[in-house]
This record gives structure tokens, sequence and C-alpha cells, in this order.
């Protein structure tokens, strides 16, 4: 396996994202100059990163959705002060991507904004949440609603803490990564891990580059994402995310051909990469009702007019608006049916 390095293009605020065994190591060296002591943001059981004699405390944060909450920014930042720590040094987040947007976006708000490097420790955080700069908590009222855009000084992506990694959270970065088979026309299927994991690195750092704040191309990571929320909330969230969005990727290319955006051939291809290429699941085990999941797509804060989704085309992925409710409602029918 090789080290590769991906440069996330802002201008001023460029940073890398290093993929590879044991990186981890070198987190140091994307430490702002002026850093005297950093805070490390974990939680329990998570890889240990060495920061040789470097000053630090390391503060640890509960796992799971319900720990994203803004009374844990505020427990971090007390945590910052009781540290000491200040706006010239560095917070250095260590986990997946819970743990990159909740100490990001304490990082964010830490003396109106502190450096901070992720190492990113599970598949999804390395191909997609650590990059980009989206940092949240969620309220009852919805997931990530709010946040900060905050780019990290480095993104490391050390291959070998995926060896403790889950499996579903396995399953759910290879959900992630079948997206991107599809989002740029890169070919990944003869790639190793770590050129997989390196290539979709780079084709989410070239869509920030374009669109750091969502105005247009960054939506299309979204893709297959429209019926993986609506699986996630009517089955109780008994399929994972990633799972749920390599099903709605089989969904998006069956509504793309019946709209014919594509061709059966394309429908197939998305069939092989989510099924053959990643052993993921096509479609939900359990039946869903199809009335609730028309009800929650039609909820989905990216319908602004109609159903919203992002589907294939010769021309490649788009959003399309508008889409008329009977025609989702009949490909889904024949989707969970098949
Ligand atoms: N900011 C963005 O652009 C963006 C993009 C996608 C997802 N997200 C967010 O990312 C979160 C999901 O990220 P996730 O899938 O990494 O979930 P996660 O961070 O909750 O991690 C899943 C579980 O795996 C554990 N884990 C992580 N790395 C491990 C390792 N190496 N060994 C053993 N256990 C490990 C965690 O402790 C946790 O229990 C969601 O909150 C989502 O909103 C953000």
């Amino acid at each position: 396996m090789s080290r590769h390095e991906v440069i996330v293009e802002l201008g001023e605020r460029s940073y890398p994202v290093i993929v590879g065994r044991g990186v981890s190591g070198e987190v140091g060296r994307f430490f702002p100059a002026s850093a005297r002591r950093a805070v490390i943001v974990t939680q329990e059981g998570l890889p240990a990163i060495d920061l040789g004699g470097f000053p630090h405390t390391t503060l640890r944060i509960g796992r799971g959705e319900e720990h994203k909450t803004l009374t844990t920014i505020e427990d971090l930042c007390r945590g910052f002060a009781t540290f000491g720590l200040t706006r010239n040094d560095v917070v250095v987040a260590v986990g997946g991507g819970m743990v990159t947007d909740v100490a990001g976006f304490a990082a964010s708000a830490w003396h109106r904004g502190t450096a901070v490097v992720h190492v990113a420790t599970s598949l999804l955080a390395m191909v997609d949440a650590a990059i980009g700069g989206k940092t949240g908590v969620n309220i009852p009222e919805g997931k990530n609603l709010v946040g900060a855009f905050w780019q990290p000084d480095a993104v490391l992506c050390d291959l070998d803490h995926l060896a403790s990694l889950p499996a579903t959270e396995t399953r759910c970065g290879l959900g992630e990564i079948a997206k991107y088979h599809f989002i740029s026309g890169h070919e990944m299927l003869d790639m190793e891990l770590d050129e997989r994991v390196a290539t979709c690195a780079r084709i989410k750092a070239g869509i920030v580059s374009a669109d750091e704040r969502e105005g247009g191309a960054r939506a299309l990571l979204n893709y297959g994402h429209t019926l993986a929320h609506a699986i996630e909330t009517v089955g109780r969230h008994s399929v994972a995310h990633g799972e749920a969005v390599a099903m709605g990727l089989v969904f998006a290319a069956r509504l793309a051909h019946r709209l014919g955006r594509i061709d059966a051939n394309r429908v197939q291809r998305h069939r092989e990469v989510v099924g053959q290429v990643y052993g993921l699941a096509e479609k939900p085990s359990e039946p869903l009702d199809v009335d609730a999941l028309m009800a929650t797509m039609a909820r989905d804060k990216k319908a602004t007019s109609g159903l919203t989704f992002v589907l294939d085309s010769s021309r490649g992925l788009e959003v399309v608006p508008g889409i008329e409710p009977d025609i989702v409602s009949s490909v889904l029918v024949e989707y969970l049916a098949s």
C-alpha cells in the first residue's frame, strides 16, 4: 500500500488529505506554528494517536448520534477552557464522522475559530465526512441543523485504524464509496483499498474546491440519499445509513431509467457495483410502506419543488427537482417487489 496526498484547493485555506498506513503518526506536522498545546477529541475505544511530547489533553465524547448535541459542544468548550486552550493552539479530532463534525464545530466556535486537524478513523469519515469543512450537531428538530463551515488544517486517513472498525460501519463506508463510482465516472473496480480511499478523497476534494458552501456541485454528494433517508426513517434505523445509500443508488438508477435518462445497462452497472463489488443489499429485506416512504421523501430538506433526486444521465449526475410523485411511487413499488 502506498501513501497518497490529495490537496483540497481553497486558496490560502488549502489543506492536504493524507491516506496510507501509519499516517496518523504525522499529525504533529500539521499543527500551526503558533500551537503550544493540543486537545484531542475522541471516543472510548478508538485508536490512540501519539503526539510525542507535545503538551495535550484528551476529551472523550459519547458514542452515537444522541451525543451529537449542543450540550456536547458546551462540555468540550468547558474542557478547552479548563485546559487553557488558546486560539493559537489546536484541536485534534480522532474518530468517525460524528467526532470530526462535533470537534470541528467546537473548534470553529472556540475563540471564534481555532485550528483543527482531523484523524479520520472510520471508512465513511475518510472518504467523506472529515473532508470539506461541514461541521455541526443535531437538535431535536433535525440532524445537523446547527453548524459552521470550518475547514481543517489537514485530514489524516490512517488505514491501520480500519482494522478495529465494526463490520456494519465498514459496510456504511462501502455504501458511500459505491456512490463515488457514479459521481465522477472514475473506474475504481481494480483498485486496492488505499487507492480507492484516495480516489474518493480526490473526488470529494474536487467538489469541495469547486463548491465549498454547497451552492451547486456539492449537492451531487447526496446521490442515493433521497430514498436512503426515507428508508432509515421509515425502517426506524434498522438499516444503517451507508447501506441505505447503496439501496438509494439502485433505486435512483431505476428512476433515471424510467425517466429516459439512462439505459438498462447503466442500471445493471449500479446493481453490479452495489451488489457484486461491495456485497451490499440492493433493497431493504423487510417490507417498507410505500406511502410512508413517499411522505418522508416529500419532507426531505432538498425537496424545494416536488420530489427532488440526484439522477444519472449521459451527461453525468444532475439534481432533478419536481419529479412527478406518481412516477416515483410506481418505480418504488416495482423496485421493492423486484
Ligand atoms: N461533515 C460532513 O460532510 C459529513 C458527511 C457525511 C456524514 N457526516 C456525519 O458523519 C457521521 C457518521 O460518521 P461515521 O459513519 O463515521 O459514524 P460515527 O462517527 O458515529 O462512527 C461509527 C461508530 O464506529 C466507531 N468507530 C469509528 N472508528 C473506529 C475504529 N477505527 N475502530 C473502532 N470503532 C470505530 C465510533 O466510535 C462509532 O461508535 C454522522 O453524524 C453524519 O451526519 C458528516
